[in-house]
């Protein structure tokens, strides 16, 4: 954990914002998978570490702004726990090194709730914590403004925090060179997928997301399968790591089963990377990201024009959604605890704002993002063309923006599969700052890998 002064820090600028009342930050639970004492990973709730850097199950951490007092609630661990698991270390030291003073019993959380106060707490996303929610006696919605209060803080970065997420993207990287020198003719996806996940966890965290590694990378989230890598193949791999302090790394590769491209595949993998430099190249504060997304598609569109799949104005096609054919979800997403960060308080307050409202239109309403850069903003950016051949069939039967696409050359490309370029940026005071040692992403890069 960071040190005791960080969460002091964050916890004070968290007072000050909400003025008044309790705020209730209870922490995740273990979960049982196929039965109660058979566990998934625990992954602690991200604004509890956030604001206590405390990374064990069962705890809630309340903070009494108008008596000023901040509790951790929970129980250590009997003998009887201890056989089972070895010793842990005490609740009051644990406390002592975030700051703070009190440790009560976890049984004490009802009483200290009592007497009509304005309890501050966040949406629910586990159903433990509703139930939990309702037996402490907390009744109402999650507190709007404790929700755009700690999205204010989590969004801008600090300097330790940056460093984390840089270790993060240190192992994802190593996780993508694994991927490239697995990925050959005769493996199966998930033969691949599971040796990166050994380097997550030797890197001393975790997975910050399931592997996406398919043959198939024209669907979005296609986790790895049993499929068998054929030559000729394109393997699209978005994987990244989580650290020991749960900072998240996300990136995306496509290279070649044969380790080399073909000229169409070639063709196709540089419209996505001019799309990728142009947005990056875009990215600094005061720029909405929505414009940048926006940027990003019309590179898409001149691209598949040249191609011959697309037609007509590039910026009025995207103004329509055309585009959306072929990238049908957002160029990026927030990125720090969470791998969608902070996702879990509502994309209406993460990505967008009371003046700018998420878009209802296929393909924008899938950006995550839209509202205006901040220095200090971790976000990545993923553009891909993804030939998805029910999209391709249903959009073909109506001749939807039928003025910008060429059907009769779309049908050619219906097995194609697709293709994601995915780096993680920091937004700087100038611009913006690549995170992670470099990966090879370039068609001459990806050849030097393959070729050395
Ligand atoms: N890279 C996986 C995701 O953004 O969901």
């Amino acid at each position: 954990m960071f040190s005791k002064e960080v969460y002091q820090q964050r916890r004070d600028a968290l007072k000050t914002a909400i003025g008044e009342g309790i705020i209730l930050l209870p922490g995740n639970e273990e979960s049982g998978m196929n039965y109660r004492d058979n566990l998934y990973p625990f992954r602690q709730d991200s604004c509890f570490l956030y604001f206590t850097g405390i990374d064990r199950p069962d705890l809630c951490f309340m903070i009494d702004i108008d008596s000023n007092q901040e509790i951790l609630f929970g129980d250590d661990a009997t003998v009887e726990d201890i056989v089972w698991t070895g010793p842990q270390e005490a609740l009051a030291l644990q406390a002592e090194k975030s700051g703070i003073a009190y440790v009560r019993l976890k049984s004490e959380i009802p009483n200290a709730l009592r007497g009509g106060r304005n309890i501050h707490f966040l949406p629910p996303y586990r159903a433990e914590t509703t139930i939990k929610l309702s037996e402490w006696g907390v009744t109402g919605q999650p507190s709007v403004p404790l929700i755009k209060a700690i999205v204010a803080q989590r969004s801008i970065k600090s300097a330790e925090e940056v460093a984390e997420i840089e270790k993060a993207v240190a192992t994802s990287v190593l996780m993508h060179q694994a991927a490239m020198e697995l990925g050959i003719a005769g493996m199966t996806e998930s033969a691949v997928a599971g040796h990166l996940q050994a380097v997550a966890i030797t890197g001393g965290g975790n997975l910050a997301f399931p592997v996406i590694l398919t043959v198939n990378g024209q669907f979005l989230h296609n986790h790895a399968g049993s499929n068998v890598l054929k030559s000729g193949q394109m393997v699209l791999c978005d994987a990244g790591a989580e650290n020991n302090m749960h900072y998240a790394g996300d990136l995306t590769r496509t290279f070649p089963v044969d380790q080399s491209f073909t000229s169409l595949q070639q063709e196709v993998y540089n419209i996505v990377l001019n799309a990728h430099q142009s947005a990056a190249a875009a990215l600094k504060p005061g720029v909405l990201f929505k414009d940048v997304h926006l940027l990003a598609c019309e590179r898409l569109a001149e691209g598949l024009s040249d191609l011959g799949l697309m037609k007509g104005d590039p910026k009025e096609a995207v103004a329509a959604g055309a585009h959306a054919l072929f990238f049908q979800c957002g160029l990026g997403h927030m990125m720090g605890l969470d791998v969608h960060d902070m996702e879990n308080l509502g994309e209406e307050y993460v990505g967008y704002t009371e003046d700018l409202k998420k878009s209802t239109q296929f393909g924008l309403k899938s950006l995550r993002l839209g509202r205006s850069l901040e220095a200090g903003f971790v976000l990545t950016v993923e553009p891909g063309l993804y030939f998805v051949p029910d999209l391709i069939d249903a959009w073909s039967a109506e001749s939807k923006h039928a003025s910008f696409i060429n059907y009769a050359e779309v049908e050619k490309f219906r097995n194609f599969g697709g293709i994601r370029i995915e780096e993680d940026f920091l937004v700087t005071p100038g611009g913006s700052r690549l995170l992670g040692p470099p990966l090879a992403k370039t068609i001459a890069e990806l050849d030097l890998v393959f070729n050395t």
